[in-house]
């Protein structure tokens, strides 16, 4: 059986487990609060607080029924502090964006940019590029702000590779968008696999750069991974 043991630090202790439906409207609020108005792409492009919400809050919903999503809970109180939200993609799926987030994305074409931007930072097919038929994808690293520089972001990262391993993945991929994430990964000898400077970056369709306002140390967008060795 998986187990992921405590985490103890001088402030608090800490346990870790796979979110379930039941820390839905939990991991939905931290997220909201302490992950969505800091994400440095959207800042960049100013977008309104609801349309965070609406689009944050189905992300989460959806990683969650996966099972493959990690909670980071302080020990004394049970309170829900910190979230790794993962995302397994099989190549056998396809490259189907589900209905309602395609609904989405049609009522907030902010999106579509970013989008954009994510196809150019790597313009090959992962599962070729990496030959595997399956991804562990992490996404919306998330601490709230009373537990930051605690080793806990880090935490959520090794205990997801922990999980990714025992279901059957070789390998995690992510896309740091903050200084701190980026550094994160890098102290866990993650590879940056294509990286992007976004001041430099020129959208196709509308010929401009909407992204511009991501100076210094936000302006670097990688794709990062590591292969998880038995
Ligand atoms: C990014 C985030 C998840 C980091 O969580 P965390 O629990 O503080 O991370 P850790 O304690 O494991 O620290 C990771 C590294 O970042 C550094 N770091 C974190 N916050 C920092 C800060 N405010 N100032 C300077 N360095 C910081 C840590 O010092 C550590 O590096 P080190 O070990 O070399 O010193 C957290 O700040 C957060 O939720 N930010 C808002 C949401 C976000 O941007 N998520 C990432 C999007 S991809």
């Amino acid at each position: 059986m998986l187990t992921f043991g405590e985490y103890q630090t001088e402030k608090a202790n800490f346990y870790f487990r796979i979110l379930t439906e039941d820390d839905l409207a939990k991991a939905q609020q931290l997220v909201l609060t302490h992950y969505s108005t800091k994400e440095q792409l959207r800042v960049s492009l100013n977008v309104p607080r609801n349309q965070l919400n609406a689009i944050d809050s189905y992300r989460v919903k959806s990683y969650i029924k996966q099972n493959a999503s990690v909670g980071a809970f302080e020990s004394k109180t049970g309170r829900l502090v910190g979230v790794q939200m993962n995302k397994l993609v099989m190549q056998a799926d396809g490259n189907e964006t589900d209905k309602e987030m395609k609904q989405l994305d049609a009522k907030y074409p902010w999106r579509s940019p970013i989008r954009r931007l994510m196809t150019k930072l790597y313009r090959v097919d992962l599962f070729q590029f990496f030959e595997t038929d399956r991804l562990f994808w992490m996404h919306m690293l998330t601490v709230h702000d009373e537990f930051t520089r605690l080793g806990l972001g880090q935490q959520l990262v090794i205990n997801s590779e922990k999980l990714a391993k025992y279901i059957g993945y070789s390998i995690t991929v992510t896309k740091p968008t903050s200084a701190y994430s980026t550094k994160l990964v890098k102290n866990l000898n993650y590879s940056f696999t294509f990286s992007l400077d976004v001041q430099e970056y020129v959208d196709d369709v509308t010929g401009e750069n909407p992204f511009r306002a991501m100076t210094y140390p936000h302006n670097i967008l990688s794709l990062c991974h590591r292969r998880l060795l038995d």
